[in-house]
C-alpha cells in the first residue's frame, strides 16, 4: 500500500484512516475533474491525486493558506523559518504566548498564525464562535515545535508545494452548491460535509436543510459522485441515510475512531460511503453493500 500523505492543516474528522478504501472506490477517467467541495484537511484529494481538480470549502483560511503555496507566497522554507521562531517564543511564553497569537490572527487573519494555531491548540481542532473568530483553547504542549515537528510539518508545506508544479489544482472559498454546479458529467465529486446529527464545530453550520439541499445538488449534477458520512455507532444510527440518501449504494466500514470533544464522540464509528454508482473490485474492509433504491423525493 502506498504511504498516505498527512496534509500540513489538521481538521476533526479528517479521513486519513479512510483513504485507502475511497482510492479503491472511486471512478475517475484520465479527463474527469477530481471535485471537492468540502476539502477541510485536504487529505482525500491530495492523496488521490488527480491532474486536474477543484478544492473549495467555506473556510476562508483553509483556501487561502492553498492559494498562498499556490502563488509562490508562502513556501516551505517560510514555514520552517516562522515555525522555529513562533516555537521559540511559545516555549517561553506558553499559554500566554498562545492567546496572543490568537488574538493576533482573529485581528490580521495571516494563515501562516492559523497553522501555527492549528498545531499548539487543543486536539488539532478548527472551531470559530459565533462572531467567526477562531476559540480552540492551548494544547499546553510549549515544546510542540520540536526540530523534527517543524521538519515534519515543512516536509508537508513542500509535498503540496511540489503537486502543485505538475498539478492543476483549483482552491475556492465558496458553499458546496457553487461548486458541485461547476462539475460536468465526466468529473467525479468527493463530499465530505460535517456530520449531521452528531457535534458540528466547523466555519458554518450544518442542518437537514443543508443535508437534503446537497443531496439534491448531487443528484441533479449528472456527474459520479460519492459521499462520507456516518452510518452508526453504540448509541446510534444516521437516519438519514436510509430517507435522504436512500437512492444511493452504500457501502460501510469499522474501525474508524472519531475524535470529538464530547465522550459520545469518541466512540467508534461505522463510517458510510454513499455513491451514485456501484463500486466494485477488492474491498475487504466492506461489511455491507447496500443496492441502489431509486425511491426518494425531495
Ligand atoms: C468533515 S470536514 C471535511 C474533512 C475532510 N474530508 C478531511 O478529511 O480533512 C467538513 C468541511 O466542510 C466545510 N463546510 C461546512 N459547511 C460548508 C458548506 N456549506 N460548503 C462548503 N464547505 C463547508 C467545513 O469548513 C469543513 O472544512
Amino acid at each position: 500500500m502506498n504511504k498516505i500523505f498527512v496534509p500540513p492543516i489538521k481538521i476533526q474528522g479528517i479521513k486519513t484512516k479512510i483513504v485507502p478504501l475511497i482510492q479503491k472506490s472511486v471512478s475517475l477517467s484520465t479527463d474527469s475533474v477530481w471535485i471537492e467541495p468540502f476539502m477541510g484537511s485536504g487529505v482525500v484529494g491530495f492523496n488521490i491525486a488527480a491532474k486536474n481538480a477543484i478544492f473549495a470549502d467555506t473556510n476562508p483560511y483553509i483556501i487561502d493558506f492553498y492559494n498562498r503555496i499556490k502563488d509562490g507566497d508562502i513556501t516551505s522554507h517560510k514555514v520552517r523559518a516562522f515555525l522555529e521562531q513562533e516555537g521559540k517564543l511559545l516555549e517561553t511564553g506558553d499559554s500566554d504566548y498562545y492567546y496572543c497569537v490568537r488574538d493576533r490572527f482573529n485581528e490580521h487573519h495571516d494563515v501562516l498564525d492559523f497553522l501555527f494555531l492549528n498545531r499548539a491548540c487543543f486536539n488539532g481542532m478548527i472551531r470559530f464562535n459565533r462572531n467567526y473568530e477562531f476559540n480552540v483553547p492551548y494544547g499546553h504542549k510549549p515544546q510542540r515545535f520540536s526540530k523534527a515537528y517543524v521538519t515534519k510539518i515543512v516536509n508537508q508545506v513542500k509535498y503540496v508545494e511540489d503537486m502543485l508544479k505538475t498539478h492543476s489544482w483549483t482552491f475556492l472559498c465558496q458553499s458546496f452548491e457553487k461548486t458541485i454546479e461547476m462539475a460536468r458529467t465526466k468529473d467525479f465529486i468527493y463530499c465530505d460535509p460535517p456530520y449531521i446529527g452528531r457535534n458540528v464545530d466547523y466555519y458554518d453550520s450544518w442542518d437537514e436543510e443543508s443535508e437534503i439541499a446537497l443531496s439534491k445538488a448531487l443528484s441533479q449534477s449528472g456527474a459520479k459522485f460519492m459521499l462520507s458520512t456516518w452510518d452508526h455507532n453504540d448509541y446510534r444510527q444516521n437516519e438519514y441515510i436510509d430517507t435522504v440518501w436512500a437512492f444511493c449504494h452504500k457501502v460501510t466500514c469499522e474501525h474508524f475512531y472519531h475524535v470529538g470533544a464530547k465522550q459520545e464522540n469518541r466512540n467508534p464509528v461505522i463510517e458510510a460511503l454513499l455513491t451514485n454508482y456501484a463500486i466494485t473490485g477488492n474491498t475487504n474492509e466492506l461489511v455491507e453493500q447496500r443496492p441502489v433504491q431509486l425511491s426518494f423525493a425531495f
